[in-house]
């Protein structure tokens, strides 16, 4: 019965997908509720690694199933190229293992080129997006322009609001951002047309399947993409993804009541990363984020772009556990601080002679905050192999304990690598 979400807390990449994956083994269904292919989940099974960017990270077990719900945004040629890959690699999909909710958004590929032109005629303050055309689609939903799922398998529907927003996409490229991308490209109208002949199949309501699901006492797992600070209303303004990653948007995003929603678990690195543009109060530029970028392998797994690192900031995760209600906190790549001297936690900012204990909402004062930090002894162990937590070095124990602490929340899950068995186990979320 209880129905689990998972989060990002910081700026995405937290190793959600591994965490979802893992926890998938208890759950029956497993829902994705924001975001698009901007997001890239990894999940490591033996030898095999699969990146996952809209299908739901509960794919690679056979007997559950997984639903796109209508927050999410899909670009058709993105989601079949996706279903195909994993269909290639011997994973059983079918229409009753994957729906896709007929409320979602389309992403086409006018949102691309769009994306690219308004990052383009920004500069130097670009935000750094993924290029996938996430924040010009939910621009199109908001203004009631865009084209749902639905919509987008009824070929008469489709073709009309298709043309009007092009003639619209055609002019804001060319008159407003200057740009020389086309709006279309020879070929691409009859893909589309072929795709939506194609994922029809899958056409889902995801907030009436979840109400049977309920119903059945079956458990579900909700999977949030990004971060926190990634949130559009919450994160980082402007340097922020379109959609809201925190976990009051599985109620919009999937079609549920907060009453169904029972536990909370933050996905939290044992450091800090980011990809993009935008303020990072505890990043390193020196050796040390140096050391996390290549033990921790840190590259987008969306774009292949070099991961920022730092030190772990406790103002964000206590940003998170405030905008989440976080109940226990899964703590993952913690094997990656093997191997430092000294392990720091930035514990509040200080801006302008103040003490700040939350993320301000103003950019410019983000941009001055310098980090308080304190300072913890390292480990040189190898904790790869460690499945108790009674068996890790004793200052990897003093680090995760002043984690709980400075947070005033519990660590459910400990991950010391990308597999799914590299992980120790405190609190099972859904054997609450
Ligand atoms: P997500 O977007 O939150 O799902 O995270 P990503 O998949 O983008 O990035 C997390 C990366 O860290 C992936 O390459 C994972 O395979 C890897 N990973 C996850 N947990 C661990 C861990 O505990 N240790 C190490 N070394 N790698 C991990
Ligand atoms: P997962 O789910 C990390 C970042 C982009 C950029 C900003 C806006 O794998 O954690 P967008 O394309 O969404 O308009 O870009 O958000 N971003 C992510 N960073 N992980 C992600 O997803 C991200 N999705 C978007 O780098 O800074
Ligand atoms: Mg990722």
């Amino acid at each position: 019965m209880p129905n689990v979400v998972v989060v990002g807390t910081q700026w995405g990449d937290e190793g959600k997908g591994k965490v979802v994956d893992l926890l998938t083994e208890h759950a029956d269904l497993i829902v994705r509720f924001q975001g698009g292919n901007n997001a890239g989940h990894t999940l490591r099974v033996g030898e095999e690694q699969y990146i996952l960017h809209i299908v739901p990270s509960g794919i690679l077990y056979e007997d559950k199933s997984c639903l796109v719900g209508n927050g999410v945004v899909i670009d058709p040629l993105v989601l079949l190229q996706e279903i195909r890959g994993l269909k290639e690699r011997g994973i059983d999909i079918h229409t009753r293992r994957l729906g896709i909710s007929a409320r979602a958004h389309m992403i086409m590929p006018y949102h691309r080129a769009l994306d690219a032109a308004r990052e383009q005629a920004k500069g130097d303050t670009k935000i750094g997006t993924t290029g996938r055309g996430i924040g010009p689609c939910y621009e199109d939903k908001a203004g009631r322009r865009g084209i749902r799922f639905i919509d987008f398998v009824d070929e008469q529907r489709f073709l009309s609001v298709y043309r009007s927003n092009l003639e619209e996409k055609r002019k804001i490229l060319t008159q407003v951002l200057g740009s020389d991308l086309p709006v279309e490209e020879p070929g691409e109208l009859d893909a589309l047309l072929a795709s939506a002949r194609e994922l029809a199949p899958y056409l889902a309501d995801v907030s009436v399947e979840i109400k049977e699901a309920l119903g059945m006492k079956k458990n579900v797992l909700f999977e949030g993409a990004q971060g926190t600070q990634l949130d559009i209303d919450h994160g980082t303004y402007p340097y922020v993804t379109s959609s809201n990653p925190v976990a009051g948007s599985v109620c919009t995003g999937a079609g549920i009541g907060p009453k169904h929603i029972h536990f909370v678990l933050g996905i939290v690195k044992a450091y800090a990363t980011r990809v993009g543009g935008g303020a990072f109060p505890t990043e390193l530029t020196d050796a040390v984020g140096d050391h996390l970028q290549s033990q921790g392998a840190e590259f987008g797994a969306t774009t292949g772009r070099k991961r920022r690192c730092g030190w772990q900031d406790l103002v964000v995760l206590r940003d998170a556990v405030r905008l989440n209600g976080l109940q226990g906190l899964a703590v993952t790549k913690l094997d990656v601080l093997s191997g430092l001297d000294t392990i720091r936690v930035c514990t509040s900012y200080e801006c302008k002679g103040k003490k700040l204990d939350s993320m301000p909402p103003s950019l410019e004062m983000v941009e001055q905050c310098r980090p308080v930090y304190e300072d913890h002894a390292g480990w040189k162990e190898d904790i790869g192999e460690v499945r108790e937590f009674s068996d890790l070095p004793d200052a990897a124990k003093k680090y995760l304990r002043r984690i709980e602490e400075l947070a005033g929340t519990p660590i459910s899950l400990i991950s010391v690598g990308a597999s799914r068995d590299q992980t120790i186990t405190l609190q099972n979320p859904f054997s609450i």
